[in-house]
């Protein structure tokens, strides 16, 4: 191969130029100047595309699909948000902040995917390796077909990739891997960059299903640049407080599965365990009958969730009226105040105004706003909602109460909880037949409010 010639390179953006510099283009976008980092491109590279790769186009409908190329994980959360197990020859990236909990997911992932498909090669670049034995003696992991090593040359993985021919792989993490021919630091883009594509070429090329722990920096991206997003396969993020149990896989994107499709764990001193009822989860500690707080659904992925919403309204104290909002969309629920204010009357102009979504969690979905609007109107008056209401509907601004997707689940999962009656829009009603819950439709806020407080 020809030697390239020495580029320089953007650390932030991964923008390249020929000669010295800052980066035009960070400079464009938020006025910094980032310097540019001279980058020597190594001679010896492995072309990135072997011959084993190699195809002619096809018509589409020769083209078949080898049923059977999923493999489970045994965690049926991660299953799912995988699209149903892991697909032989992807690349899954796992982000998260430090200490969330990725290695331990991937050691037990490991360990079924040993036991199903043997051998299982774990490559920590981050621990030692009783440091690994430690936590897997926590797991009770301790499985023959689990291989685990420590290194750091991702060429020496190469390499002892032929010799133990892994059926999967784990990388602990991306960004303490390197390739020795680059000049690069280990977690810069370049090092992140082609340690990534030469182990897409590995998982591609012998059919190996291939997970990649990667760091989130401070500004919610994976090394930076979001450089590895779009190689990948598949990008699942791990999301949680570190103080708080719970944890909350999230898929962002799929090439074999549906995104937006979510895992929930619990970490315990024995590891992560499935949380197949999140519902059961977040209401576990809700007070009933307790004015400000209501129940609604938020559709995540294809599974409904059930959560509490919580609203404090008290007369401002100072001359100016606060808004805080956790859990949900600031601008929107300050939009449902005042929906509320001019559509139903209530004074809530000199009223602090506090909603907070119980458990931590985080509502992204309109079909909210009636639980928002009923929440607030009940702390305003203070006179509760009935524990065993569900609320569901999204608000406009003229005060009306808009049809909402996935109706039928989200009562079911309702009634599953023992929740024995609901609001839902009278849109929804109309369309529907038989529901798994007694349901009332309404049409406007102030329906709603009658129905709950007369
Ligand atoms: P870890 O998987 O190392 O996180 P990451 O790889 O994302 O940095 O573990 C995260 C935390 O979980 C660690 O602080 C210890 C804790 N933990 C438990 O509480 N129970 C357990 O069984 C294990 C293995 C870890
Ligand atoms: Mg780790």
């Amino acid at each position: 191969m020809k030697p390239r010639p020495t580029v320089w390179r953007c650390q932030e953006c991964g923008f390249v130029s020929p000669k010295p510099g800052t980066c035009p283009d960070c400079k464009r976008a938020s006025g910094a100047l980032m310097p540019l980092v001279e980058e020597r491109q190594a001679t010896d590279r492995a072309p990135h595309r072997p011959d084993t790769l190699r195809t002619r186009p096809a018509p589409l409908r020769d083209i078949t699909v080898e049923q059977g190329d999923r493999v489970t994980t045994r965690i049926g959360e991660l299953d799912r948000v995988l699209g149903g197990g892991v697909v032989r020859g992807s690349l899954v990236l796992i982000g998260g902040d430090p200490g969330i909990g990725k290695s331990t997911l991937l050691l037990q992932a490991a360990r079924a995917l040993a036991e199903a498909a043997p051998p299982v090669l774990y490559v920590t670049a981050e621990e030692s390796t009783a440091q690994v034995k430690l936590r897997a003696d926590r797991l009770g992991v301790a499985t023959d077909g689990l291989l685990l090593w420590v290194e750091t040359d991702l060429a020496a993985v190469e390499a002892e990739i032929d010799t133990v021919k892994p059926r999967a792989l784990v990388v602990d993490s991306i960004q303490t891997v390197f390739l020795p021919g680059l000049e690069s630091a280990p977690g810069s883009v370049t090092q992140v960059r082609e340690c990534a594509a030469r182990l897409m070429t590995i998982a591609k090329g012998r059919g190996i299903a291939t997970f990649l722990v990667g760091h989130v920096t401070k500004d919610g991206a994976i090394a930076g640049p979001r450089v590895l997003e779009h190689l990948v396969d598949t990008v699942l993020y791990f999301e949680g407080d570190a103080h708080q149990g719970y944890r909350i896989l999230r898929a962002v994107k799929n090439r074999f599965g549906s995104t937006n499709e979510i895992g929930v764990f619990q970490m315990s001193t024995a590891g992560l365990h499935e949380v197949t009822n999140p519902s059961g989860l977040f209401l576990a500690e809700r007070s009933h009958d307790a004015p400000g707080s209501v129940i609604v659904s938020s559709l995540e992925g294809t599974r409904p969730v059930l959560l509490e919403l919580q609203a404090l309204v008290t007369r401002a104290s100072f001359g100016t009226v606060r808004r805080t909002v956790l859990g949900a969309d600031y601008n929107r629920v300050c939009l449902l105040l005042a929906v509320l204010e001019k559509r139903a009357g209530l004074p809530l102009g000199m009223q602090d105004v506090f909603v907070n979504v119980a458990g931590g969690a985080r509502i992204t979905e309109p079909a909210a706003d009636l639980g928002v609007v009923l929440a607030a109107a009940s702390s305003f008056t203070d006179r509760a909602v009935p524990g065993d209401l569900l609320v569901v509907g999204e608000v406009g601004l003229t005060g009306e109460v808009r049809a909402v997707t996935a109706l039928d689940a989200r009562l079911k999962e309702a009634a599953a909880l023992g929740f024995r009656r609901a609001i839902v829009p009278a849109g929804n009603v109309a369309e529907s037949r038989a529901l798994p819950l007694p349901t009332k439709g309404v049409a406007t806020i102030h329906e709603a409010m009658r129905l709950v407080f007369d």
